[in-house]
């Protein structure tokens, strides 16, 4: 079983973060949280969901759900051991807060923690289009060993319904942390 810290920021895309939190826990990994102030916000906007609430409902206990400014919580040191981070929505603030080290929340300190300790980070940013300080920011933590992985569902697929757009990209960020999953049906041949 692995552990996985999830941080949902105040890009549009909520559905993307909430299906790869469910994901993890489906596949029993132990899995943490943490929202920022705007993801928390547009999450509600989104989902009609308080965060919070509903990550208790997930079975997320205290312990593993962060208040984004808390810097003294698990995820803000190296020594504690993780498998992977996700950023999921990620916005174009938090980004740029990454890109530069200027860490002033949870989820940036989670982000350059996981940068220096040379473990998995998955950057799912979403905006359109993107300018080019974000695109100059994007290379910069790839420069840094961060996976971007935008929210770009294929179609290959033939999705029915925005769940399956949904689960196909949450599929890919299961791929890239090496979790097992059954989110989207692998391409096996055709034309
Ligand atoms: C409904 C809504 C949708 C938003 N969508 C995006 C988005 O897709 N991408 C983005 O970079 N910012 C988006 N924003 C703006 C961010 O929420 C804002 O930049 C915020 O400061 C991000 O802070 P955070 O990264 O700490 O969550 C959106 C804001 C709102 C209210």
């Amino acid at each position: 079983m692995g552990r996985y810290l999830v941080c949902v920021t105040g890009a549009s895309g909520s559905a993307y973060g909430r299906r790869t939190l469910e994901a993890l826990i489906d596949a029993g990994h132990e899995v943490h949280a943490v929202f920022s102030a705007w993801g928390e916000r547009v999450f509600e906007t989104e989902t009609g969901l308080a965060a919070d609430a509903w990550l208790s409902g997930l079975g997320l206990t205290p312990e593993r759900r962060y208040a984004s400014g808390d810097m003294a919580a698990p995820p803000s040191s190296g020594s504690w051991r993780l498998d992977g981070t996700v950023i999921v929505p990620c916005s174009m603030s938090t980004v740029g807060a990454v890109a530069s080290g200027a860490t002033t929340n949870l989820i940036h300190r989670a982000a350059a923690v996981a940068l220096k300790e040379g473990r998995r980070l998955v950057v799912v940013p979403r905006e359109t289009p993107w300018s080019l300080v974000d695109l100059r920011n994007m290379t910069s933590l790839a420069e840094a060993g961060a996976a971007i992985l935008p929210a770009c569902p294929g179609f290959y697929h033939a999705p029915t319904s925005i769940e399956e757009l949904v689960d196909f990209v949450a599929g890919k960020i299961l791929d890239r942390l090496g979790v097992e999953h059954e989110l989207y049906a692998r391409w096996a041949g055709g034309s």
